[in-house]
């Protein structure tokens, strides 16, 4: 059937034997806008098999090679970008300019990681024994990073190609070979990226791009015994995956419910911009703001004001505001939205929605006793919490069962902001700006339910590779 993607496995585009494809809704239209071949557990063992065989060769070819593969890549990439950006904007309705803009970010990305791999992964350490009580001048230890063999990749729908290639780049450039789960919704603009690479010449078998339905081979793919690392981001499911994983490193970013405080002394034009840039379906929007009951007033009509100016419609028009991933994403939503209203919420704008399309609304005076409090929408609409103190701030974000970033905006001194930001029990704190994975060469990951791990290039060439020690001793 030609109407169906392949999936890529051993260097080539196949058929699934199961006959069986997967429909991709397009979240605007709502009708089946591509489909993908529903592998089966077969097609992951065999996936596997390769995968393994394939890494021993590629830990043998020296870094530079490497390195070089990846800048190919990253300039396929870019130069494919028209035509991955398309496949975002109709698999997960993301804006036209964002879509191009994930594609760029993510060959930039494959350029980095091939720059740092080579630069740390050409080092190791020399450490001699007499440091330690009671040994001598007799043995020499050198060490080196060794790669872990096969990552089990699995990225979002929100970043179906960004949030992949920050898992692939890192595994190859640090002599690993890659099995790619993509997520439904996005799963062709991932078999394009791949293309990217396959293009580029990376040894057959290296990379794999297996697609097909969770329930079918998810659990499969994740408590396969030839992984060696899982890479997710995502929900909850990760959660279900650490439980099940066998004896493998993790690396999991699981969303979060990032709070905006929002001080006396805060410029308050500033936090409204932010507030505004970063919302929506992105693990890292702005997704309550607690705000200082004395400029409460005046944020919200800032922010309700710039509300009003956002764009809502298709993703092709570039609007600010598109529909949400799936008719249940909305519905949930929805729930949200509802239960703060029957529990006295003020509606800053009036609630309308259109199939998956949801407007920006922004919920004023919401009190801890609301679902949208503490649940993350991934979607547009935005609770304000008016807090009395600043520990009552701190002590809401610490509640959350979520740990991924915050942002407190004041102006005060760099002592107070080290001191909040001292007390967040998250994996970032942004003074002055709103919570972003990026730059990505910089840290990022989440504490408590956000997640396992660190990413960010550094961490994540850091994490896929395993620390091997040659000892010599001295006659
Ligand atoms: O939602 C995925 C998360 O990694 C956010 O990335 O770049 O939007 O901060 P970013």
């Amino acid at each position: 059937d030609g109407d169906v993607f392949k999936y890529y496995a051993d260097g080539e585009w196949k058929k699934s034997s199961s006959g069986k494809s997967v429909a991709i809704v397009n979240p605007t239209t709502r009708k089946t806008q591509y489909k993908v071949q529903a592998c089966t557990q077969e097609e992951v063992n065999k996936a596997m098999e390769i995968a393994k065989a394939a890494q021993k060769q590629w830990s043998k070819t020296p870094l530079w090679k490497r390195a070089e593969l990846l800048h190919k890549a990253a300039a396929l990439l870019k130069e494919h970008k028209a035509l991955i950006a398309e496949c975002l904007v109709k698999e997960i309705a993301k804006p036209a300019k964002d879509a191009v803009t994930e594609v760029v970010r993510s060959g930039d990305l494959v350029s980095y990681c091939a720059e740092e791999g080579v630069r740390i992964l050409g080092e190791g350490k020399f450490l001699v024994s007499d440091s330690f009580p009671g040994n001598e001048r007799t043995k020499y230890c050198l060490t080196s990073k060794i790669p872990l063999g096969v990552i089990l990749a699995i990225p979002p729908f929100n970043y179906p190609v960004n949030l992949a290639v920050s898992k692939i780049a890192p595994a190859l450039i640090a002599g690993n070979s890659l099995v790619l789960k993509p997520p439904t919704q996005g799963a062709v603009a991932a078999l394009h990226m791949v293309h990217c690479f396959h293009l580029a010449g990376f040894p057959k078998g290296l990379i794999s791009c297996i697609t097909g339905k969770g329930s079918e081979i998810g659990d499969f793919l994740t408590m396969h015994p030839g992984v060696n690392c899982i890479s997710f981001t995502g929900g909850d499911t990760g959660i279900a995956i650490s439980k099940k994983a066998g004896m493998v490193p993790l690396q999991m970013e699981l969303g979060g419910k990032d709070a905006c405080i929002v001080l006396e002394d805060a410029d308050i034009d500033l936090v409204a911009a932010n507030i505004i840039k970063r919302s929506g379906q992105r693990c890292t929007a702005v997704k309550v703001v607690l705000a200082m009951e004395s400029i409460a007033d005046a944020l919200v009509e800032k922010v309700k004001a710039k509300v009003a100016k956002l764009t809502v419609g298709p993703p092709e028009d570039d609007c600010d505001i598109t529909p949400v991933v799936t008719e249940s994403s909305a519905n949930f939503i929805e729930g949200l939205v509802m239960d703060a209203k029957k529990k006295g919420a003020t509606f800053c704008q009036e609630y309308k929605r259109e199939g998956n399309l949801i407007w920006p609304l922004l919920l004023d005076n919401v009190r801890p006793n609301m679902r949208i409090a503490w649940e993350e929408p991934f979607g547009p609409v935005l609770p304000v919490i008016r807090i009395s103190s600043v520990e009552e701030g701190i002590h809401h974000c610490n509640a959350s069962n979520f740990g991924l970033q915050v942002a407190v905006s004041s102006q005060g001194t760099s002592t107070k902001q080290l001191l909040i930001s001292d007390a967040m029990e998250t994996g970032t704190v942004q003074i002055n700006s709103a919570p972003a994975r990026g730059p990505d060469h910089f840290p990022f990951q989440g504490l408590k339910d956000s997640g396992i791990g660190s990413q960010g290039i550094t961490n994540s060439i850091n994490m896929m590779t395993k620390v091997k020690t040659t000892v010599i001793n001295l006659p």
